[in-house]
């Protein structure tokens, strides 16, 4: 696990874990003028993260590191927490560009019509349509806008074979391949676990959403250092260290996913979803709605014993080198 980011000198960081904490400082000013202008405490907590973001700035400009969109936004909310007022936003009752129900309408059949492809033509994706699927990964949500997916994009037939050989092996047939990474540089400790492949999960729904807009298929499929770890490429080598030397990956770096996109050769049916009310309850969770969670599912000494069963089937497997699937899981 990296250090926190955070953790060194604003003078140390390399220029990108800089980029990242001038748009980290950017974005809690932004969130601050956006929810406290206004009130009691605004000037207090605007004002040392207004000393913080300026220090930053005044790195990288010190430095002379390159002009960039993001340091320029960075600027621009110092710039209006100095003069106490938001950024331009549009009023929230603006009526949006695209006439409303159509908009929604497009957005919810895409969601719902996009399926994980997992056969294509064997016709390559010209790179412009790629780069677009690529820059819908880069608008994604990300956790404190620190914008830490890294992706790589395969389309050697060598490099997609690998892949496949280590995750899913009809992979190989997809032209091309987009590796999402998480820059662990970008992540205080305690976020690893979790908010790196939040992030890049993110990502990849957005790039999913955008390949089938543009009548490409996709699936995403997920390749963490554990699933790497569990399958030794080589006698009893993990595939984790083999894949980073394989595509050069920057140790700080942790692999997420895969996404095999390219021309549809069928598209699945959609597996049917649970109804809302299998999954959603209001206010609290009911004790009589048994599909709502383990936790009403028997006594605790039960759980217990059901667990310890189930850690014990695994292990076995694992020794034997046999999956085991438990059907109650
Ligand atoms: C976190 C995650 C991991 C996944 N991993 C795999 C995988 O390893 N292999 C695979 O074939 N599909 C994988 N998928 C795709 C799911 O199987 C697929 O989304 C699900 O069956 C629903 O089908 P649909 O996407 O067509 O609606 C993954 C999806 C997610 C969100």
């Amino acid at each position: 696990m990296s250090k926190a980011y955070d953790g060194e000198p604003l003078e140390r960081c390399s220029q990108d874990v800089l980029q990242t904490r001038i748009l980290h400082l950017g974005h809690d000013l932004d969130k601050t003028l956006t929810t406290l202008l206004g009130s009691d405490s605004y000037l207090g907590v605007a004002s040392s993260e207004a000393g913080e973001l300026a220090r930053a700035l005044e790195v990288w400009r010190r430095r002379g590191l390159p002009e960039a969109d993001t340091v320029r936004w960075a600027s621009a909310v110092l710039q209006s927490s100095q003069g106490a007022q938001g950024l331009e936003s549009e009023p929230a009752d603006s009526p949006s560009p695209v006439g409303e129900s159509e908009s929604v309408g497009v957005l919810e059949a895409c969601i719902m019509n996009r399926r994980s492809v997992r056969k294509w033509q064997p016709d390559g994706v010209p790179r412009e349509i790629v780069e677009r699927i690529l820059v819908t990964g880069t608008w994604a949500p990300s956790a404190c806008n620190r914008q830490s997916v890294r992706y790589l994009v395969l389309e050697h037939q060598d490099a997609r074979a690998f892949i496949a050989g280590v995750r899913e092996s009809y992979l190989a047939s997809a032209p091309v391949h987009i590796v999402l990474f998480a820059e662990l540089a970008n992540y205080f400790p305690e976020e690893g676990e979790t908010v790196p492949f939040l992030d890049a999960g993110m990502a990849a729904q957005n790039m999913l959403l955008a390949a089938h807009a543009m009548g490409l298929g996709a699936v995403f499929v997920k390749c963490t250092p554990r699933d790497l770890a569990a399958v030794p490429s080589s006698g009893e080598e993990s595939s984790l260290p083999v894949f980073k030397a394989r595509f050069n990956v920057p140790r700080s770096f942790i692999p997420v996913g895969v996404i095999g996109v390219g021309w549809p050769a069928a598209r699945p049916k959609a597996p049917p979803r649970r109804g809302l009310q299998e999954v959603v309850c209001t206010e609290e969770f009911s004790p009589t709605r048994q599909n709502l969670g383990a936790v009403h599912r028997g006594s605790p000494a039960k759980r217990l014993v059901k667990r310890a069963f189930v850690r014990g089937a695994y292990a076995a497997g694992r020794r034997l080198g046999l999956r085991v699937f438990i059907a109650s899981e």
